[in-house]
């Protein structure tokens, strides 16, 4: 104990020689409590009285809105199947291309002719040219090749787009295309 024991208010009781000062609470503690608690009672009767989402409904809201396959890749076989249904789709085709142009062009072209990958628009494929097959290329990538791995970057959805963008492409013989690589395939 010191000299300003005198000065400041302090409780009167004590414990192994510890005592405890008589301060108020300072005002914006008390105005965060009072705060909490009126909203605590009106969110308790938003949700329970008025019928607001819990929060089990809201997660499965959040969920609902993320793209299929949880947002990422998809290495299920029948996912890949599934992409045949946009094929050809012409909203998927276009806003497939948006995405390729933003994330493919500096590597497959402007128009898929190729540069530092394949050529898109010819017929030969190193990993496959049906729409499984492409969808599982650009879903996952090969990365060891410097094709990265597209699903878990723009989401399955995106994936899908491209994939019927890239489709579209087949036969469209691009001025500079690259030469072919990869096996033909009809
Ligand atoms: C950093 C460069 C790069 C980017 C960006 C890139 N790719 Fe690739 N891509 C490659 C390379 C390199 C290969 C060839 C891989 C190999 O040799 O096995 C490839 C292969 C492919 C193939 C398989 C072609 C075949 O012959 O089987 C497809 C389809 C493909 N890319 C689509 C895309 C799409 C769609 C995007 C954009 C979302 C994209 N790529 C972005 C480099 C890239």
């Amino acid at each position: 104990m010191n000299d300003h024991d005198s000065q400041v208010a302090v409780r009167p009781y004590e414990a192994d020689g510890i005592r405890e000062l008589d301060n108020n609470l300072p005002s914006w503690w008390v105005g965060l409590f009072v705060f909490n608690v009126i909203f605590g009672l009106l969110y308790f009767v938003y949700v329970h009285g008025l019928g607001g989402p819990s929060i089990a409904k809201e997660y499965a809201s959040n969920l609902a809105q993320m793209p299929a396959a949880g947002g990422g890749s998809s290495t299920d076989p029948d996912d890949a199947k599934n992409v045949n249904s946009i094929i050809g789709d012409p909203n998927a085709i276009a806003a497939g291309k948006t995405t390729y142009s933003a994330n493919c062009a500096p590597c497959h072209g402007v128009v898929g002719e190729g540069t530092i990958g394949p050529n898109l628009t010819d017929n030969f494929w190193l990993h496959g040219g049906a729409p499984d097959k492409i969808y599982l290329t650009v879903s996952n990538g090969v990365v060891e090749k410097g094709m990265p791995a597209w699903g878990p970057v723009v989401g399955d959805k995106k994936v899908r787009e491209m994939v019927a963008y890239v489709v579209s492409l087949k036969g469209s013989n691009p001025a500079n295309g690259k030469p072919a690589q990869g096996t033909e395939e009809p």
